[in-house]
Parts: C-alpha cells; structure tokens; sequence
C-alpha cells in the first residue's frame, strides 16, 4: 500500500513539502498550529508569493473542484499520527532574541505534540534546520514519549530549496541527503523519494551529525561565496579595478563557479543569516568555535555592504545630510521573486536613510504589504515611475527582472537627478549611461 505522508508546519518548506508530496502521488495530511494557516491552504491559497505554489496546491487540496483530493490539512495530533506512515517536521528554527543560537522550541515542540500519539510503526523525519546534535537528543525524547516505542524511528533529511525555486527544487532536488539510523528508515526515505532519484537526484546516506551539518555547512559555503565577492569589490572600489568582470574572468574556473559570485548589498533572508549565526553558537558549544571564526568575518563584510550602500547614496547626494532629499528605493524583498523581507539588505538601506531624514519611498512588485508591515513609516509608491518621480537618486537594492526591463529614459524624465546607485550589479550600465544617467555600483568603476 502506498505510504501516508504528514507534514508539520506549513510554512515556506512544509506548504511546498505538502504540496510536493502529494504532486508525487502520496495523501498528506498538513498539520499548523495557526488557525488562519490551516484555513487559508484548505481553500487551496498560500500565505506567501512563491511562484507556481498555489496552482500546485491547488491541484491537490481536497475539496478545490478538478483536484486529487490528496492533499488535506488540520490542527489536530491525534488525527494526523493516526494517518501517517512518514512525518515531516517542517517547523522554523528562527535566531533567538538577542543571542546568536537559533530557537529550538517550536521543532521540541512538534515532536514532543505528535510522539505522544505515535503508535508505531512510524519514521519521523526532521527538515528544520537545527544545531548539530538535535536529532540525536529527539530521537531519545521519542522513545521516551512514544507509545510505540522502538516502533517508532527518527531520520533526518535536510531540506536546500530556496525562496523563488521551492516548488522546482522540491520536485528536482540536486541532492537528497538522509541520515539514518536503520536500513528500514533508508528504504523508506528511498520510498518516498522514489520519482527524483528515478529522474537523477543523487541520494545521500549518513549518520544523523553529518546530515545536521550538511545543510548549515552548505548555507556557510554559500554566505562566503557571496561575502568573498563582497570583499573583493570593496579591494576593486579602492584600486579602481572592476569587480563584475572580475567575478565573470574567476568564474570560467570551473573549481570556483560563476554562481554566487554577484557583488552588492550582501544576503539576507530568513536562512543564511541566522543559520552562519547558529552554526557559530553551535561549534561554540561544541569547543569548535575556532573553526568558525572566519563566520563572524563573513557576517561582518555581509552587513558592512548595507552601510556601504548608504554611503554611496550620501556620497551621490553631494555628500552632507540626507535631510530634505528625496530617495526612490526599488526593491525591498531580500531578493526577487519572492514577497519576503525579513532581514532584507533592501529595506534596511531604506530604513537607515529614512532614520538619517531622507524622504524615501519604496516600490516592490511583491513585497509591499511586507514592507509595510515591517517599516510602516517609510514612503511607498505603486510603481517604479511612481517611486522615481521628483527623487534626487534612485536606489536598485532587489533585482527584480521587472526592474532591469524599465526604460532609463521615460524615468529620466520624472526623475529630480539622473543618479541610478545599482546595490545588486544587476543593471546594464550602459543603457543607463546612454539615457543620460549617472550610474554607480559597488567595486566599479564610476564611468
Ligand atoms: C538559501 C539557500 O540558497 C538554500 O539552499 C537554503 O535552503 C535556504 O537558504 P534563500 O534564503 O532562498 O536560500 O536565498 P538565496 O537564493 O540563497 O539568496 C540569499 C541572499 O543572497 C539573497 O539576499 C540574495 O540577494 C543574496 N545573493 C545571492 C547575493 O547577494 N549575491 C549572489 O551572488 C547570490
């Protein structure tokens, strides 16, 4: 019989897990602990812009006219143990307040709710990004609480899609990483991955730290890719070198790669920052911590490029305050194609600037109401033109495709100053340059 699958937590991972599950032919049921989310993805919508999402869900939710009815969703433990062969544990692990360790409560939390009604014989499988070591004291509260006892089995199976790809990463991931502890808990996974390893996704088997490390280790690689360019731009803004076909001449390295390599106001979002954070409180714990110094580096560069951006807008404004100047900011999400802003370099620009007295207003195609939300005093307009009209520099802080199609001279033309700062290295600068525009992005040089 086909295995019954659960996720817990329907947010960014587990709504695309639940939705992707059930794409791959299983019943899932979803479980949340907030009343509106359980609603709102029974009427088959989804609480954030994620592209392709929703019609996935759609086509699964039970109860949506033309759908699988595959997919259903509830608050209630007892019902989602009882269903379930596999269950996810799709629960954030958000920075703690005021500490760089990352918040462990709502993933005990989940497993503590649902092992109290497993029965056996069931997996439990961990997704959260957790510190090293989590899987190993979970799977011991699991016994403890588990009716089922020794029936009932954790693994733990990283997740890597990323905001923007989550429904293509999910269904095509480029690895599939599980950390097992018996063959019975591999063959399931192999089970329910059975279509992406039939279509070439590499399947990785490990003990349960290698697993846990696999992810925060995998974001760490990725934050010094970026912070690496970062760093380099900053050496190129001093010795007048040109950082984007610096990163295009050491790309055609194949050992080094062209992705990653785009210079500008550093990452954001809701994993690297806090996950290179929590890997460096993890490794201090574990008397590691000498081997993750160079985390506190890359953190450091990341946010210094923020600083550096306010800068060079001070700088383009004549170089005294921002009082009284006008500021168009494009862009706020921490980067395209999704509507999330928390921790986005974008929105903190803005903000600083707004905070030194500059008359800012934002526009981004899908994170307005997020901004807004998160900074409800700074401008906002309904569009690019909007924001521009009447602005003395105009700020690219999210590439967004619909930001490099606008036409540099219709904006020339409501624009107080043809003054275009690209935080993202994104824009062409000479289309810029031949409508009249002053263009200047980090590490290149200014004409
Ligand atoms: C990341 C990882 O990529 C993903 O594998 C993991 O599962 C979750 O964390 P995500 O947070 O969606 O995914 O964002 P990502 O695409 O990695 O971008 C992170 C940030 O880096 C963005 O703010 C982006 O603008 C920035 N970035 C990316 C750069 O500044 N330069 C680059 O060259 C690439």
């Amino acid at each position: 019989m086909a295995l019954k699958i659960t996720v817990i937590g329907t947010g960014y991972l587990g709504a695309t897990h639940a939705a992707a599950m059930a794409e791959l032919g299983f019943e899932v049921l979803g479980l949340d602990v907030v009343p509106e989310k359980i609603e709102m993805l029974g009427r088959g919508q989804v609480p954030m812009f994620e592209p392709g999402l929703e019609e996935l869900l759609r086509k699964h939710v039970a109860g949506i006219e033309g759908s699988t009815g595959r997919l259903r969703f509830t608050m209630d433990w007892a019902e989602v143990a009882e269903f379930g062969d596999v269950h996810f544990v799709c629960v954030n692990t958000p920075q703690k307040h005021g500490e760089y360790a990352c918040d462990m409560s709502y993933v005990d939390s989940a497993v503590e709710s649902l092992a109290k009604h497993l029965r056996g014989p069931n997996l439990v499988v961990g997704k959260s990004t957790v510190p090293v070591g989590s899987a190993d004291r979970l799977a011991a509260r699991i016994l403890e609480l588990a009716p089922g006892g020794g029936e009932v089995e954790l693994a733990w199976n990283p997740e890597f899609l990323r905001e923007g790809f989550a429904v293509q990463d999910t269904l095509h991931p480029d690895r599939i990483v599980v950390g097992v502890r018996s063959e019975r808990a591999e063959e399931l996974l192999r089970e329910v991955y059975a279509t992406p390893i039939a279509d070439g996704s590499p399947f990785v088997v490990t003990d349960f730290p290698t697993a846990e490390l696999v992810k925060t280790s995998a974001n760490s690689f990725l934050a010094t890719k970026i912070s690496f360019i970062n760093a380099m731009a900053e050496v190129c803004e001093a010795a007048g070198g040109d950082v984007a076909k610096l990163a295009e001449a050491i790309g055609h390295d194949d050992r080094i790669g062209k992705k990653f390599l785009r210079a500008g106001i550093g990452f954001g979002g809701g994993c690297l920052p806090k996950d290179i954070r929590a890997f460096m409180a993890r490794a201090g714990e574990l008397g590691a911590d000498q081997a993750l110094t160079f985390l506190r580096e890359i953190d450091s560069i990341n946010m210094r490029q923020r600083g550096q951006m306010v800068e060079l807008a001070r700088q383009a404004l004549g170089g005294g305050s921002f009082l009284g100047k006008r500021v168009a900011v494009l862009g706020a999400t921490f980067k395209p194609d999704s509507d999330d802003v928390r921790d986005s370099p974008a929105l903190n620009v803005a903000g600083q600037i707004h905070l030194q007295g500059g008359q800012v207003t934002v526009y981004d195609p899908k994170g307005m109401a997020n901004a807004r939300r998160l900074f409800p005093t700074l401008g906002y307009a309904d569009s690019a033109v909007e924001a521009v009209r009447g602005a003395d520099v105009v700020l690219h802080l999210t590439e967004w495709r619909e930001f490099r199609e606008l036409d540099p001279r219709a904006l020339g033309e409501v624009a107080a100053a043809r003054v275009i700062l690209d935080g993202r290295n994104a824009l062409d600068p000479e289309l810029w340059r031949e409508a009249g525009w002053s263009y200047r992005a980090m590490g290149r040089p200014t004409a």
